[in-house]
């Protein structure tokens, strides 16, 4: 496939980190890289211009929400996510399999298909492997995930293994029924917390036809470094010259933890979520903002941040989320949204320098003297 390349310019000298470029028909990303979550064809309370100033070059969207409403043929009929959305820049859509697990919307899971109720109007819906691919080439992304049965933990070691297995054989399928030469399929990696079937799993996988490969399953309530013993156990199985991407995480210091064991690229939807709720990161740690600390600060968030946010003093962006204003969470996503972006970049340039474990430790340093 050649609309699709991955070239890895530089190795971490004292971590598994990689620099890299992931090159799709929407432009080319630089990894490690932050892809923003746009589940329902929106990075929530920022625009698409918004988002492209905090430095995002990849953006996510949800195969489960956007099929439900306002329905993939809607969204092709307006011009695939890309033109409805305006977003210039490559996307990466989600295959609905994480979605129905954890919206608890399950019904069943048998071979054929996983089979759910909708949130919104309650209808009954099937989702097969083949539908997921269907529905993502309509919406017109540049990375198609497959469908995966998730499981949720802890879990009876036969039920781990049942999930993994089908996510093996509905990996496949997908790969079968893709028609789009424009679209990549990215495999998703399952097998719970146990080291050895995650390496089963992975080898797998790696021997399918995939453009890169998800970790999954993962960042679902299990302890940290629960997370980093499986993401470095299982990295080594996938193949060096191809991404791989650590679904659903995180916070920084988990970016930072992973990268070093060799994942290239995450999505998240922690610096919109956090920010909508007052919270905003820091080099100094994470500021509530809501806090009466605040109230006649007339200091930035943060003074070297380059964003909209941070041209406003504490004691206002603290103002107007005392006063409901839609414009507090709006500027605290934005303002997260740069800090996550330029937390990569700062990666980014670590790596090429050999400086990885340096980078890291001077920021794990900042966060922990974290003021409120
Ligand atoms: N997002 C976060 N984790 C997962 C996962 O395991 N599978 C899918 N499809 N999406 C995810
Ligand atoms: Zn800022």
């Amino acid at each position: 496939m050649t609309h699709f390349h991955f070239s890895l310019r530089h190795h971490d000298a004292g971590t598994a980190a990689r620099r890299g470029e992931f090159s799709t028909p929407h432009g080319t990303v630089q990894t490690p890289g932050f892809m923003p979550v746009g589940t329902q064809g929106t990075v929530k309370g920022v625009t698409i211009d918004q988002v492209a100033a905090s430095g995002a070059e990849m953006i996510l969207g949800n195969t489960y929400h956007l099929a439900l409403r306002p329905g993939h043929q809607t969204v092709r009929r307006l011009g695939g996510l890309h033109g409805m959305t305006g977003w210039k820049g490559p996307i990466l859509t989600d295959s609905g399999g994480f979605q129905v697990f954890s919206l608890e919307a399950i019904r069943e899971i048998n071979e054929e298909a996983a089979t759910f109720r909708s949130h919104i109007d309650g209808a009954i819906i099937r989702l097969t492997p083949e539908h997921s691919i269907e529905i993502q080439e309509s919406l017109g992304s540049d990375v198609a995930m497959v469908l995966d049965h998730v499981v949720a933990l802890p879990a009876e070691r036969h039920e781990v293994i049942d999930a993994m297995e089908r996510s093996i054989r509905w990996a496949r399928r997908c790969l079968d029924a893709a028609t789009r030469e424009d679209q990549a399929r990215f495999a998703i990696v399952q097998g719970g917390l146990d080291v050895e079937l995650r390496q089963q799993c992975a080898s797998e996988l790696s021997s399918m036809d995939f453009e890169g490969f998800a970790i999954g399953g993962l960042s679902v309530g299990e302890p940290p470094p629960e997370m980093y013993r499986i993401t470095e156990a299982t990295c080594p199985y996938l193949p060096a010259e191809k991404p791989r991407y650590l679904m659903g995480v995180g916070t920084p210091v988990d970016l930072l933890e992973s990268v070093a064991r060799g994942v290239d690229l995450f999505d998240c939807v922690m610096p919109t979520r956090n920010g909508r709720n007052a919270m905003a990161f820091t080099d100094q740690g994470k500021i509530k903002i809501r806090n009466a600390v605040h109230r006649e600060d007339i200091r930035p968030l943060e003074a070297s941040c380059p964003c909209l946010a941070c041209r406003h003093s504490r004691g206002y962006l603290r103002h107007l989320f005392v006063a409901k204003e839609m414009l507090g969470p709006i500027l605290l996503s934005i303002h997260n949204l740069t800090y996550y972006q330029r937390l990569m970049a700062g990666v980014r340039e670590a790596i090429e320098q050999d400086l990885l474990g340096e980078f890291i430790a001077s920021k794990k340093a900042g966060w922990a003297s974290s003021p409120s």
